[in-house]
């Protein structure tokens, strides 16, 4: 099969150009000056006047996490189809280790629930749960497998936390296998006293999730795993950042020449306190940790600047979708926290919606290029978790992972038309321009004409190389 995408403005992190795109089976073959050639191809697609961007990379999804006794409502099957129509071609999620078990145990778990149902190419990070001897060769074993980055958690004392010193045999491990640690970096122990003091005094509202996560336990946990990364001498990659403090300390280490990264998420670039505010049990919509955060303090200016300036490097989503009514088997997810905001499944809907949100926000509003847009949502991912060249850009050799994208037109964020299996939107009715016209993965097409042309299965597993993003 071979296919041509025509007269389309083609623009990776590096440029922008006026070409034509041949493609063959699975991958670019050749790009060329619109017209100047004499290819034919069994279908032909007409980009004029249309952006074409290398397919977006999502290094941060739960499809069915558990998490707080229920699961996140999207499985793989949905919610990577979900992905494709929002323009997402590769999504690397998370295998997680129950403690006391085998991490392949979990890691064989996941791929069991991933394998032969993704509509798009998949990876897997591994959640380290329980850090010991045994974890620490699983790490070896599962470099071998291409799964090239290991999670570990400042929060969530008793079910997914790790200890400093658990934390740190984990960092010496990655620096001598060449593994990436990903951080969610959050002093989960003072939280939790925060937190039992909240509860304590009545505050039980959604908006006490994050008045009881401030920005300094974000900065300080930040902190402290990029000391300990620095001495154990392994990448540091810091997972959904919302906290200006906290990134602060990314710029600083990165100032310092360390081989430290960052990831924020749309929605802390577009959600705050007045979301968590909302009327009635709403503002559970928007619990996630770390939380989003205080307008009037500037995070979201000062999370743009710092992409501005390369001091956060990627924006994933942390898709962790939970049902707030109306969920067929899982029932109201969101409400076992009615009463209790510290039994409000944390994570929130976003996979289907990254590409939209952050083009308005950055190229539409001016605060980015279109080459800085692809750099933070494909490209910049791909090299991050070792997928690069394949993934993350438009040229020869690589797969034919596509977005066409009409920059004239609007469209809108609504449950309404989303495909994410999650009764809300944290954006709803908001209107963003540009709208995406057609999405190609490995050369088969998955949207056209505002139709799911995929199935379950044509994505396929990804072993990844190590971090290709290393200074
Ligand atoms: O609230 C979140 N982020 N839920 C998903 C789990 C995690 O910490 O990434
Ligand atoms: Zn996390
Ligand atoms: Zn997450």
């Amino acid at each position: 099969m071979r296919t041509l995408i025509q007269n389309g403005t083609v623009v990776t992190h590096a440029g922008r150009v006026g070409a034509d795109i041949l493609i063959e089976g699975e991958v670019v073959v050749a790009m060329a000056a619109p017209g100047s050639h004499d290819w034919t191809a069994d279908k032909v697609i007409d980009a004029a006047g249309k952006y074409v961007f290398p397919g977006g990379v999502d290094v941060h999804t739960h499809m069915e996490l558990p998490f707080g006794g229920t699961y996140a409502s999207d499985d793989f099957e949905t919610g990577t189809r979900a992905a494709a129509w929002g323009g997402t071609t590769t999504i690397v999620d998370f295998a997680v280790q129950t403690i006391g078990e085998p991490m392949m145990d979990g890691y064989e778990a996941w791929r069991a629930k991933a394998d032969g149902r993704c509509a798009i190419d998949y990876g897997m990070h591994m959640i380290v749960s329980d850090v010991n001897d045994q974890s620490l060769k699983e790490m070896d074993i599962l470099m071998g497998d291409g799964v090239t980055s290991f999670k570990l958690f400042m929060a969530y004392p008793g079910v997914l936390y790790s200890n400093d010193g658990q934390i740190f045999r984990a960092m010496q491990k990655a620096s001598e296998n060449g593994g990436t640690i990903m951080m969610h970096a959050e002093n989960g122990i003072v939280i939790d006293v925060l937190r039992e003091q909240a509860i304590a005094k009545g505050q039980t509202d959604p908006i006490y999730h994050s008045t009881t996560r401030p920005p300094i336990t974000e900065a300080e946990a930040t902190h402290r795993a990029i000391a300990y990364a620095e001495l154990a001498g392994c990448p540091l990659y810091v997972v959904h950042m919302s906290a200006k403090e906290a990134v602060a300390e990314v710029a600083a280490a990165r100032d310092r020449g360390s081989n430290v990264f960052g990831e924020t998420c749309p929605q802390y670039l577009y959600l705050g306190w007045n979301n968590l505010k909302e009327p009635g049990f709403d503002g559970a919509k928007y619990v996630c940790s770390t939380p989003v955060r205080n307008w009037e303090e500037e995070h979201q200016e000062w999370l743009w600047k710092y992409l501005a300036t390369n001091d956060l490097q990627v924006i994933s989503t942390d898709h962790c979708p939970f049902c707030m009514n109306d969920h067929p088997t899982l029932g109201t997810q969101k409400r076992l926290g009615e009463g209790d905001f510290t039994k409000i499944p944390n994570g929130l809907p976003g996979v289907e919606e990254r590409m939209r949100l952050i083009y308005d926000g950055a190229v539409s509003d001016g605060r980015m290029s279109l080459e800085r847009f692809v750099e933070v949502c494909a490209t910049t991912p791909a090299k991050m978790f070792g997928m690069y060249p394949k993934k993350g850009t438009i040229a020869i050799g690589s797969d034919a992972d596509i977005v066409i994208w009409n920059p004239e037109v609007t469209s809108m964020m609504s449950v309404d038309v989303n495909h994410m299996n999650v009764d809300y939107s944290c954006y709803e009715g908001k209107e963003v321009q540009g709208k995406i016209e057609l999405v190609m993965s490995r050369g088969n097409v998955l949207i056209e004409n505002d139709t799911y042309l995929g199935k379950p299965g044509d994505g396929r597993f990804i072993e990844r190389d190590t971090n290709q993003y290393l200074i």
